[in-house]
């Protein structure tokens, strides 16, 4: 019999189900014992998108299987789950309401406590999974589909916003751009790929705001020259020059993201970047930032490639390290709320 409390975590606030389970004992790090994932990438590729009452329906078909499958992988069972986290928001509402549904549903029929967790708190806290993870404070630079964020982290729970996207996230931009360039839904990786091959200088595209002095970020305008772009080469460009037009959108994206990183870790005079959500995964993101903060002395940590997106572990893991904090909010009453919309730090 282990003295810690095992914490089953559930994500389902877009594409993909997540469930997970993670043990605390005392002030020892948290350790993930196992983790099941469905991504829906798939079923919404043929619409070129995440459609909301598809992803709830898909939510709905494998979040319990996947439970079963976590805990026969860890080779227990409901009964050894001493509390049972679920990402409360931000994200799709229906999306949401499944993994909160079932969450509290278990919670009741166990006897056991939930505890809601911020989607982009888990993102953020994804790095504490990996073998070497962050020590507290750091500049947390929070790059998904839907958000872009600068971050002063002090502690779990303690987070300052120092910046943030006035119009489209990081991801939006790679998005949006591959969809451009005819390239399948989530674009990111794929433009990611097609960029190996091209030369990121070959098309001069904006920087929105990378001049400002300040850490925040648009990326609509970027999306628009990238249009005008596409429009110019034609109905049937070459291989090459759609993968130098996929280089140059990239380099202009990370160029300004590794700026505003290092202005942030700059103002904070702090020494340590944490890189979390989807786009964390691009290979040339992580070069670059790399060697920018090698050269300053800054450590950055990365959350493993397969944790960048959405995942069950980090919504354990964040609860786990909130529940080490004591961090619990009080009893829910029976009932439950999901909040599509919630920024991070607010009550
Ligand atoms: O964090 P995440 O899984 O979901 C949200 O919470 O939004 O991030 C998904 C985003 C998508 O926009 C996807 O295209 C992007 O992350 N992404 C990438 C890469 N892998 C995922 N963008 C650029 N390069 C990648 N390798
Ligand atoms: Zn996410």
């Amino acid at each position: 019999m282990s003295s810690g409390q095992r914490i089953l975590g559930f994500e389902s606030s877009c594409d993909e189900t997540g469930v997970a389970l993670v043990e605390v004992a005392g002030d020892a790090p948290p350790r993930l014992l196992a983790q099941a994932l469905h991504s829906q990438i798939s079923m919404h590729q043929a619409y070129g998108g995440v459609v909301p009452e598809l992803a709830s329906r898909d939510h709905v078909r494998r979040v319990l299987p996947l439970a079963r499958e976590v805990l026969s992988q860890a080779r227990l069972s409901l009964r050894d789950v001493d509390l049972i986290a679920y990402t409360q928001g931000p994200g799709l509402a229906g999306a949401l309401l499944v993994g909160a549904g079932v969450a509290v549903s278990l919670a009741a029929a166990l006897d056991v406590p939930t505890l809601p967790i911020h989607h982009l708190e888990g993102h953020l806290l994804s790095p504490f999974l990996s073998i070497d993870p962050p020590e507290f404070p750091f500049v947390a630079l929070l790059v998904s589909g839907g958000h872009t964020q600068l971050m002063r982290v002090d502690d779990v729970g303690s987070y300052e916003m120092l910046g943030e996207t006035i119009d489209d996230a990081a991801g939006e931009a790679f998005d949006k751009s591959a969809k451009l360039l005819g390239l399948p839904y989530p674009g990111g990786p794929h433009l990611a790929r097609m960029a190996e091959f091209g030369n990121p200088e070959a098309f001069a595209l904006p920087r929105p705001l990378l001049h400002s002095g300040r850490p925040d970020f648009s990326f609509a305008g970027l999306k628009t020259a990238v249009l005008t772009q596409v429009k110019k080469i034609g109905d049937s460009p070459c291989e090459q020059t759609k993968a130098d037009l996929a280089a140059s959108t990239q380099a202009a994206i990370v160029e300004v993201l590794v700026k505003k990183s290092l202005l942030a870790l700059k103002a904070t005079g702090l020494k340590r970047l944490v890189v979390a959500g989807g786009v964390g995964a691009n290979a040339r993101l992580r070069e670059q930032l790399n060697a920018a903060c090698e050269k300053r002395s800054v450590r950055v940590h990365y959350p493993e490639l397969s944790l960048c997106t959405d995942n069950g572990a980090m919504i354990a893991m964040a609860a786990a390290l909130r529940v080490q904090r004591g961090l619990t909010p009080p009893g829910e009453g029976g009932g439950f709320a999901v909040r599509p919309r919630w920024e991070l730090g607010a009550a």
